[in-house]
C-alpha cells in the first residue's frame, strides 16, 4: 500500500448536512464542527430565537446555513425540511438525527399513555420520518451518512423515564436495520450514545430545580453533578464537542468502512462490553 498521498484531515467541503435540533446543545456543536470542515448546513428547531442566534454565530464563521423552523413530532415537518434543503443546496449528503429528549419524566407507574406517545413521537418518529424522506437524496450522494444520536440509557436503563430509554434503544435497532438495507447504496448508518453532557438544557434544569426547591443554585449544581458523575468512571460530565468530534469523523471519508455501529461517549458509564 502506498501511504505517501494519504490525507489525514477531514474534507467535507461542499457536502450538505441536515442537523435536526441544530440550534442548541449537542446539535449546535455538531453544526459548528461540520461547518468548520466545509459542510453547508440545514438545521431544524422550533424556537425562532434560538435558530436565529445559531445562524448568526455560524454565519460569523463563514458557514453556509439555512434554517427550518418546525416541530419534527408533526408528520408534515420532515418533507418540508427535505424540500427546503434540496431547494437551497440541490443535494443531501449527511443526515444527523439529533432531536430527542424528555417531554415528561417519571417512573413506570407514573407515566401516562400520553407521556409514552409524546416520547415516541419525539425520540423515534422524528427520526424515522425525516430519514425516510432523505433516503432518495442520500442514494444519489457520493459519501452518504446517517448518524443517529441515542443515549447511554439505551443500553443501561435507570429506574426512571423508561419512555425515554425504550425509544433510545429503538434507535440502536433502527440504526442496525438501516445499515443492512442501505449498504447497497453505500449509505453508512451509525449511532452515538452520549453519557451526561453539559448543555444549555442541563443548566436550565439546574436553575429550575433550584427555584422549585428554593435551594441555592450552586448547591443544586454540586448535588446533581455528584449524582451523575459518581457512576461515571471518568468522574465528570461530557462536553458537546466530544460528541461532535466523532460525528465529524464518521462523516468523513476516513470512516468509509464503518456502518451499523453504536459508539458510547460516556466516560465509561455503560458497563457492558
Ligand atoms: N445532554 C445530554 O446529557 C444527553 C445525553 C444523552 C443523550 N442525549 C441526546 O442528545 C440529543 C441532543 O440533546 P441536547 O441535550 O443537546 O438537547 P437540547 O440542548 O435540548 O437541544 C435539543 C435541540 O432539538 C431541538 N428540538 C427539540 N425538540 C424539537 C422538535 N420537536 N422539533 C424540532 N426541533 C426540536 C431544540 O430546539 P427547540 O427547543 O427550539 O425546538 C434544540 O435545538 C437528544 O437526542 C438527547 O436525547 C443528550
Amino acid at each position: 500500500m502506498n501511504y505517501k498521498n494519504q490525507n489525514y484531515s477531514y474534507n467535507l467541503k461542499g457536502r450538505t448536512a441536515i442537523i435536526t435540533g441544530g440550534s442548541s446543545g449537542i446539535g449546535f456543536a455538531i453544526a459548528r464542527i461540520l461547518g468548520f470542515y466545509g459542510c453547508n448546513l440545514s438545521i431544524v428547531g422550533r424556537e425562532p430565537k434560538k435558530l436565529n442566534l445559531s445562524k448568526k454565530k455560524l454565519k460569523s464563521l463563514n458557514i453556509k446555513i439555512i434554517l427550518n423552523n418546525c416541530d419534527l413530532t408533526l408528520p408534515e415537518s420532515a418533507p418540508k425540511v427535505i424540500e427546503s434543503t434540496i431547494q437551497e443546496y440541490k443535494k443531501i449528503d449527511i443526515l444527523i438525527n439529533n432531536v430527542g429528549g424528555l417531554p415528561s419524566s417519571g417512573s413506570f407507574l407514573d407515566l401516562t399513555d400520553e407521556d409514552w406517545i409524546q416520547s415516541f413521537q419525539l425520540n423515534l418518529m422524528s427520526n424515522i420520518r425525516i430519514t425516510k424522506a432523505a433516503i432518495p437524496y442520500l442514494q444519489k450522494s457520493k459519501a452518504p451518512r446517517i448518524i443517529n444520536i441515542s443515549s447511554f440509557v439505551a443500553k443501561q436503563p435507570g429506574n426512571f423515564n423508561p419512555h425515554y430509554s425504550v425509544f433510545k434503544a429503538g434507535i440502536l435497532n433502527l440504526t442496525k436495520h438501516l445499515s443492512n438495507i442501505l449498504a447497497i447504496d453505500k449509505i453508512l448508518v451509525n449511532s452515538i450514545s452520549p453519557g451526561n453532557i453539559v448543555t444549555e438544557n442541563w443548566n436550565d434544569y439546574i436553575t429550575k430545580k433550584s427555584e422549585v426547591e428554593r435551594i441555592a443554585r450552586i448547591q443544586i449544581e454540586k448535588q446533581e453533578n455528584k449524582r451523575v458523575t459518581e457512576p461515571t468512571p471518568l468522574k465528570r460530565m461530557g462536553k458537546p464537542i466530544e460528541i461532535a468530534s466523532l460525528v465529524a469523523f464518521l462523516s468523513s471519508d476516513q470512516a468509509a468502512f464503518i456502518t451499523g455501529e453504536n459508539f458510547n461517549i460516556d466516560g465509561g458509564r455503560v458497563k457492558t462490553i
